[in-house]
């Protein structure tokens, strides 16, 4: 059916009418929003689409335009006029900045208004709005119907293309998993949905683009977790227009927290910096929040069927995936370009299965783009969930408990460097005292006991536990770029005079405390308070190239590279220390702080004497000063695990759902500074519980947005979140400068089986054998009526 009506007529400004009132009040909060401002600065609003697939028929500008105050209204066809209506996404595919004729996804970015206040734009924006008219088209929302004969083609701007399919990746050996599928005692099938969920970050995106006429330069404040590569992509995008990559600053300040959603590129940057390119003007633009959660990228959203092959001992022999992603109208996901499904991969887990195979296929659908690595290192939860889910399946099969079916699967501590049957070589492990670790803290043996009771009484209490791998710190530059920038990080490290430093990197913290444990590490290898270590990082015209921070990389490559950084330095001041002690450089000795001569220890140099004298009495020939940069490209990710367990409690007659106890067992390696980690593994947690529980971003048929409000999309408060009972275990990465991994992503990545797992073990001996995430209480209300538990 064509319909062809303004959206003013079909009333479909519902969802933006609450969103100006909501940006009333939620705009302005941002210590970044406030900090940034400059003389003649405007504002800017962005008009959206109504509908998740029509054809724009007509823009009437006039509306907005009278109002006072309104100096322009930005369309896609003003955008074509210097090419800027489409910009490349971090896969390499397409995306409008602004539609110059169609619209693919609801609340899509149509049009927006510069004008001299936030509110008057915000005007401006809701008149614009009910100036568009639309010609509404049946949208493609089920992606297992986009490749289906009558599925409209979505993007037929891609020459060649016929039909939605992006593309088809597989990994392992198909031959050899399909015959361990043959030879097994049991095989175990689940249907499995990871759910598209949405980083909520404390702060919306936004950015203030400055462009200065005068000099010729451009300065753009963004909330971005990657300036450098921003900054490379804006001068590839608007080069021909003068932006050359010189002349272009971008400035991350703190953003409110990243997530993996403040990675890509969104179409509001680019119209911002073209405002204030053609302007002349600073101009500043803010997202609302529900702007934020109904358009910018999601997560997740993976339909996979896994399935395990065993012995009937339980040995796992193979496993084999089957996965569709739905990437909505573009694969904006910001995964490294050599693996479009990122590092699914690692989905043999914790366990040592001879073969795998897994495949997947991405299509295109009429919803907002993404595929974003949220708290993950590219699509690892999805991994985890997808292993830990089915060996508690198989497990269940076989009538085994599922710490013994792990414990017998696990990869051995003498297995390491072990090379998992998809290619990964994990660096280290010892993941059975881990999960020993965290049955002893949680009691194990008494909580089977109790559960046994209670399903005697008619109770239901369930026991979850995860014992996951993550593969985090991409990356070594053989195989991990982004857009072709090859994945190292950076720290340039540099002693003032007086023994002071200042240290600058490549990465940029969004809430991961980077001041504090790069000082650390610093303060280490160079025995310089960390009090007197200045740390710097989001500034591309002061840092050092990086390629940014997400994926729990940070410890591993910037971490690594303050380490080397140091290391040159005390090569230096060796150097220098052996000059002012005139001794040779063999006879000294280091400890943190000083140099000192071997067997006569009243014989020093302080660090702070040598960077003295490296400016004012270094030897004749060396060049003057104290200070390093370092490039660092790991040889290897490294492997962090861990090993959680929920404990579940369930109301039989109402499905409410309380999680009683949560242990969770971290091994990160070294640990930089402990508290940083348990605070990192805290807030990971609460996101795990998050998509476990409560989070999912539904669509109806026609590609409406169901919960595109906090009022609906149920993110978990700090009464939701439990009593988090911490601990870890600490087995070293052999290849990383420090011993350390990343932690920050294991949480997120942990939690969700273990929640998923205790829900399911409650309700095992009904039959039941899986339940997707979320798992909420009418779910579960849904089984137990289903199982005569409820009548
Ligand atoms: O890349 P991102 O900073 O998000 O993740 P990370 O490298 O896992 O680090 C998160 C925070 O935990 C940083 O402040 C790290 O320095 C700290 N950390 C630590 O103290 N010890 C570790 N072994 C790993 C991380």
């Amino acid at each position: 059916m064509i319909m062809c009506k303004t959206s003013k007529e079909i009333g479909g400004m519902g969802h933006s009418l609450k969103r100006k009132e909501d940006a009333r009040f939620i705009r302005g909060l941002g210590k970044y929003t406030d900090d940034v401002q400059l003389p003649g600065m405007l504002y800017m609003d962005i008009a959206r689409s109504p509908f998740a697939y029509a054809k724009i028929k007509s823009i009437d500008k006039s509306a907005a335009m009278e109002i006072p105050g309104v100096l322009a209204v930005i369309t896609g066809e003003d955008l074509k006029q210097y090419n800027l209506h489409w910009m490349p996404t971090l896969m390499s595919d397409t995306q409008m900045v602004l539609p110059t004729d169609t619209v693919m996804y609801q609340a899509q970015e149509v049009a927006a208004v510069i004008a001299t206040d936030r509110y008057i734009a915000a005007d401006a924006v809701q008149a614009l709005e009910n100036s568009i008219e639309y010609e509404q088209m049946k949208p493609l929302i089920d992606p297992h119907k986009a490749l289906d004969a009558d599925a409209p083609l979505l993007r037929p701007d891609k020459e060649g293309r016929t039909d939605n399919h992006i593309w088809h990746w597989q990994t392992g050996d198909q031959e050899a998993t399909e015959q361990a599928f043959d030879e097994a005692d049991v095989v175990v099938k689940e249907q499995v949905y990871i759910p598209r969920i949405h980083v909520a970050s404390i702060e919306t995106c936004g950015c203030v683009a400055s462009y200065e006429k005068a000099e010729g330069k451009l300065t753009v404040w963004m909330t971005t977790q990657a300036p450098h590569a921003i900054r490379t992509v804006i001068a590839l995008v608007a080069g021909h227009v003068g932006l050359s990559e010189e002349r272009i600053r971008v400035i991350s300040p703190d953003i409110g927290g990243g997530f993996g959603g403040k990675v890509p590129v969104y179409p509001g940057y680019v119209i911002a910096i073209a405002a204030s390119f053609l302007i002349g003007k600073p101009v500043k633009w803010i997202e609302d929040r529900s702007e934020n959660l109904q358009a910018d990228s999601f997560a997740r959203d993976y339909h996979m069927t896994v399935e395990l092959a065993s012995t009937k001992e339980g040995q796992m022999t193979g496993l084999r995936i089957k996965t569709l992603a739905d990437h909505g109208y573009t694969d904006a996901a910001a995964n490294p370009s050599k693996f479009p499904s990122g590092l699914f991969s690692i989905v043999t887990g914790s366990y040592d299965i001879p073969t795998a195979f897994t495949e997947m296929d991405a299509v295109y659908t009429n919803k907002p783009p993404g595929g974003v690595a949220y708290r993950c290192s590219f699509r690892v939860t999805e991994a985890v969930h997808a292993i830990e889910r089915i060996t508690d399946v198989l497990a269940q099969k076989l009538g085994r408990d599922p710490a013994d079916l792990r414990f017998q699967n696990f990869i051995q501590k003498d297995q390491f460097p072990y090379r998992s049957a998809l290619g990964w070589e994990y660096d280290s492990g010892d993941y059975t005292p881990a999960l020993r670790k965290a049955m002893d803290m949680v009691g194990y043996e008494e909580l089977r006991k109790e559960q046994a009771e209670k399903r005697a009484r008619g109770e239901l209490m369930g026991i979850g536990i995860s014992s996951f791998t993550e593969i985090v710190g991409a990356g070594p530059s053989k195989d991990f770029d982004i857009l072709g920038i090859k994945m190292f990080d950076s720290a340039e490290v540099r002693i003032h005079p007086t023994g002071k430093a200042i240290a600058r990197f490549g990465t940029k913290s969004q809430g991961q405390g980077h001041e504090t444990t790069y000082a650390q590490i610093l303060a280490e290898e160079l025995g310089i308070p960390a009090m007197h270590i200045q740390i710097e990082e989001g500034d591309t015209d002061t840092a050092p190239y990086g390629l940014g921070t997400y994926a729990s990389r940070s410890t591993p490559t910037a971490g690594a590279a303050a380490a080397k950084a140091a290391h040159k330095i005390r090569d230096k001041a060796r150097k220098i220390a052996a000059y002012l002690l005139e001794v040779s450089e063999e006879d000294l000795e280091w400890e943190p702080g000083k140099f000192f001569v071997k067997g006569a220890p009243e014989r020093s140099k302080t660090i702070q004497d040598i960077a003295f004298a490296a400016y004012t009495n270094h030897p004749q020939g060396m060049e003057a000063g104290l200070e390093a940069t370092h490039y660092y490209d790991p040889p290897n990710l490294t492997f962090p695990f861990g090993s959680y367990i929920c404990v579940m409690d369930i109301d039989p007659k109402t499905a409410e759902m309380k999680i009683r106890r949560f242990v969770a067992i971290d091994d990160c390696g070294n640990i930089i500074n402990p508290m940083i980690v348990t605070g990192q593994i805290h807030g990971g947690l609460a996101m795990g519980i998050a998509p476990a529980m409560y989070e999912e971003l539904i669509y109806d048929d026609d590609g409406n947005i169901l919960n595109g409000t906090f009022m609906d999309y149920l993110l978990p408060t700090s009464v939701e979140t439990p009593n988090w009972e911490t601990g870890h275990t600490i087995t070293p990465s052999p290849h990383h400068p420090l011993g350390a991994k990343g932690v920050a992503e294991s949480p997120t990545v942990g939690a969700p089986p273990a929640v998923a797992n205790a829900v399911v073990d409650a309700l095992s001996h009904l039959g039941v054998t899986h339940v997707d995430i979320p798992v909420t209480p009418f779910k579960v209300w849904k089984i137990l009526k289903e199982k005569g538990v409820i009548s």
